[in-house]
């Protein structure tokens, strides 16, 4: 079969690279990839009429499954789109992406269904959430409703800047029509987790357990970023709470699209806050999450594509799946400055030592060719993982050969995977 992965992140790397490797895949496309993709799939760039403009190729290169890696073509309707085609397209509809596509949507669905999250209120005027935040104690979360490329979540601790944060969505409009609305919700203190399945609308499989850090520095300072590290298995999820999860969270939220007319298919990915032992979301997101599918991904040992395939048409196989021992860390080589400003096409060197291990794979972010290798194309430009027995040990492989790895301006976290080391 061939298959076409749509995106150009870590994320897409790794599906790729996961997909490649199923004997039933004969070849692996990939709209628009990276450098890295491109060793492993035959990128090719978007053309001028957008993804939309890809069902044409599909049906002319007979393509048997289509991935969507990111949220905004979930949101868009990609997937209705390529379903009206007669593509077997694996990830939710238009409907089922506002999970992730409005958090007010998200928030009314999860008090209709009774799943654990925080308290909040949704405003569609500044000045009515002017005066909501000088009545309530803080801190308050601040949340533009549409999709915000990871920006649109505000922590403010005191009430003069959660003022100036409400005005600069609503009324300056930082984030365009994404924050026309608003949620404000009471911040919950705990540790964070990320609890991932792949869903046919019915049956749920869940992946492994994992934890991104999603601030820039060390001990989670500094403003958030896509994700600067991940690992699996999280042990803060694992243990009977992950029944819970299944029991409180996950199975009401399939149970529930379901019941309003508008199954869920595709990865349905639960960013989760554990208070006390009690789970809650923090958001839902409708897509594998970047970074942790590349720890995940290096840690399953079934055939994925057989999933992605049972949950495009409904029919998802639901035996166990098996997963390695091992424990998986990436971390991400950043360029610095990121997530703000920062300068991009410095050469990148090491790669090639890190070749011939086989508990080491590398995954492109934002990289191009160059004569000699590669260039750095992005905020975050490459993810190492390693696998490994114990934390400790995984932790000194990543480590040993993110050190080998040299650009201007890199930029990385020292302390990834730290948390799970003090919960043994
Ligand atoms: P998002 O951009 O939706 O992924 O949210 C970004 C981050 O904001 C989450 O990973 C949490 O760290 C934080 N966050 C969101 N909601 C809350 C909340 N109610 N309490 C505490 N932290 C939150
Ligand atoms: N790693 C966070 C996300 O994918 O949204």
């Amino acid at each position: 079969m061939r298959v076409l992965v749509i995106g150009s992140g870590g994320r897409e790397h790794a599906l790729v690279w996961k997909i490649a490797q199923s004997p039933l895949v004969e070849k692996v496309y990939c709209c628009p990839g990276n450098a890295g993709i491109s060793r492993v799939a035959e990128c090719f760039s978007l053309p001028e009429d957008g993804y939309e403009g890809l069902v044409l190729f599909c049906q002319e290169q007979e393509i048997g499954l289509v991935v969507v890696g990111p949220e905004q073509p979930l949101a868009d309707g990609l997937v209705d789109t390529y379903r009206q085609a007669g593509l077997t397209v694996f990830g939710p509809s238009a409907a089922a992406a506002r999970l992730e596509g409005s958090k007010i949507f998200a928030k009314e669905f999860m008090l209709r269904h009774h799943i654990p999250t925080a308290p909040f209120s949704v405003f569609d005027q500044s000045a009515n959430a002017v005066a909501h935040l000088e009545n309530t104690p803080g801190p308050w979360v601040i949340k533009a409703d549409g999709l915000a490329a990871g920006k649109g979540v505000i922590i403010c601790h005191d009430c003069q800047e959660a003022v100036n944060a409400v005005r600069q969505i609503m009324d300056d409009h930082i984030f365009g029509k994404a924050g026309h609305r608003l949620v404000i919700e009471d911040m919950l203190r705990g540790e964070e987790g990320s609890f991932i399945v792949l869903t046919d609308g019915k049956n749920i499989v869940p992946l492994a357990t994992s934890q991104d850090h999603k601030a820039v520095f060390n001990d989670d300072r500094g403003p958030n970023t896509g994700g600067m590290g991940a690992y699996s298995p999280a042990p803060v999820l694992e243990g009977p709470i992950k029944d819970t999860i299944m029991a409180t969270i996950i199975k009401p939220t399939i149970r529930g699209m379901a019941l309003e007319g508008i199954p869920f298919r595709g990865v349905l990915y639960a960013g989760l806050m554990i208070v006390d032992g009690e789970p809650f979301v923090l958001e839902y997101n409708v897509r594998f999450g970047d970074p942790e599918t590349q720890p995940i991904l290096t840690r399953l040992t079934s055939d994925l594509v057989p999933l992605l395939l049972g949950s495009a048409r409904g029919d998802i196989p639901t035996g166990p799946l098996v997963w390695r021992d091992d424990f998986s860390i990436i971390v991400i080589l950043t360029s610095g400055g990121y997530p703000g400003k920062y300068d991009q096409g410095f050469e990148i060197s090491g790669l090639d030592q890190l070749e011939d291990s086989p508990d080491l794979v590398v995954f492109h972010a934002g990289t191009k060719p160059s004569s000699s290798g590669y260039l750095t194309a992005g905020g975050r430009v490459l993810g190492i993982t390693a696998l490994g027995p114990t934390i400790e040990l995984t932790r000194q492989k990543v480590y040993e050969a993110v050190k080998r790895v040299h650009f201007d301006q890199c930029h990385y976290r020292t302390d990834i995977a730290a948390k799970a080391l003090r919960r043994f």
